[in-house]
C-alpha cells in the first residue's frame, strides 16, 4: 500500500514537472555543462574554459544543515547504522554524490545512484531536486570539514583481521586492493571516498549497490561482482572499527 503510494506520488510528480514545462532545475546542456565544471573540486578547474565562474562554498543556512542532520546526525556522524556516516568525507566525492542524487530527480538525465534507500530517502523527504549547485557547493565543505566519525567498537576480532587482510592485499589477480585508492587509514581522496568509521550495514549496502549496477562506477562495480558476501562482512566490519 505504501509503496503504491510512493510510486503514485512519482507518477505524480513527474506528471507536474511535465505539465510545468521545464523540470525544476532543469537548465539547458551547455548551461548543465558549465555549471559542472563550476561545481569547485568536481571536475576541478579545467583551465580552458572560458566560463572562469568558480562557486566559493560559504555556511549553509542553518535550517538546511538541519534537514541533513535529522538523518545523518549532528555533523554527519551518525545517530542510526541506517544512514551513512558523511562526516569528515571527501568534499569533492559529497558534491559528486549530492549531485548524482539530485541527477536522479532530473528527468532525461543519467541516474548512478539509484539505489533504494536514495530514492527512498534522498530524492523525496530530503527534496534533493531543490538544491542548487551552491548549496551542494556549501554542503560538502560543511560535511567535509567536520570531524571523522569515532570508530564503531565491538566487533568480532577474526572477522576484522580477514577485512584487513583483503582491505591490503586485495584477493588474487581478481579483486585490486583497497588500500591502494581508499588509503592506508580508509580516508579516500578527492573523488575516492573515506571508508574509515563507516557503519558496517552501510558498506554492506553499498557493496550490493555495485553489484546491483544500482550504483554505476566501473571499478567498483567489478570489484563488487568478484567479492563473496562473506568478504564484504569481513571488509565492512574491518572498515567500521577504524
Ligand atoms: C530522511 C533521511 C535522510 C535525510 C533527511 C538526508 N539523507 Fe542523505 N542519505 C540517507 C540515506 C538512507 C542514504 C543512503 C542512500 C543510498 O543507499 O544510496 C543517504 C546518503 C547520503 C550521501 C551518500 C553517502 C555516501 O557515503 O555515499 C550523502 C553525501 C548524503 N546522504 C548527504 C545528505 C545531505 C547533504 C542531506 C541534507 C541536504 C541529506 N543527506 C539528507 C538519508 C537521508
Ligand atoms: C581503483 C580504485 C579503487 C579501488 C581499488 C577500490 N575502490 Fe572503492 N571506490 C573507489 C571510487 C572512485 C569510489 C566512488 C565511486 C562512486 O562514485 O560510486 C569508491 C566507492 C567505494 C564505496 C562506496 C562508499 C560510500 O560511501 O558509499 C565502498 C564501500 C568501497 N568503494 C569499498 C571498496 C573496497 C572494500 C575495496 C577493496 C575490495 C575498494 N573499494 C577498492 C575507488 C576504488
Amino acid at each position: 500500500m505504501k509503496k503504491i503510494f510512493r510510486v503514485s506520488l512519482t507518477a505524480l510528480s513527474i506528471l507536474l514537472l511535465t505539465a510545468c514545462g521545464k523540470p525544476q532545475n532543469s537548465v539547458s546542456v551547455s548551461d548543465s555543462q558549465s555549471q559542472v565544471e563550476n561545481l569547485p573540486g568536481v571536475l576541478g578547474n579545467n583551465i580552458a574554459s572560458t566560463t572562469p565562474v568558480v562557486l566559493a562554498p560559504v555556511s549553509p543556512a542553518p535550517e538546511l544543515i538541519a534537514k541533513c542532520t535529522r538523518c545523518h546526525g549532528n555533523d554527519g556522524d551518525g545517530i542510526n547504522p541506517f544512514f551513512a556516516r558523511i562526516g569528515g568525507q571527501q568534499e569533492k566525492y559529497l558534491a559528486l554524490e549530492l549531485k548524482a542524487f539530485r541527477d536522479c530527480t532530473v528527468i532525461g538525465k543519467e541516474c548512478i545512484r539509484a539505489g533504494r534507500d536514495g530514492r527512498d530517502f534522498m530524492y523525496k523527504p530530503t527534496d534533493v531536486s531543490n538544491l542548487s549547485d551552491q548549496d551542494i557547493v556549501n554542503l560538502s565543505h560543511y560535511f567535509a570539514t567536520r570531524p571523522q566519525p569515532q570508530p564503531v567498537t565491538g566487533g568480532d576480532a577474526n572477522l576484522i583481521a580477514q577485512g584487513k587482510d583483503i582491505y591490503m592485499n586485495g584477493v588474487g589477480d581478481d579483486v585490486q586492493s583497497c588500500v591502494d585508492c581508499h588509503g592506508a587509514k580508509g580516508l579516500g581522496n578527492g573523488n575516492t571516498p573515506a571508508l574509515s568509521g563507516q557503519f558496517d550495514r552501510e558498506t554492506i549496502k553499498q557493496m550490493a549497490n555495485y553489484k546491483n549496477k544500482r550504483r554505476k562506477n566501473t571499478m567498483m562495480v567489478s570489484i563488487a561482482l568478484s567479492l563473496s558476501d562473506d568478504q564484504v562482512k569481513a571488509l565492512a566490519a574491518y572498515l567500521s572499527s577504524l
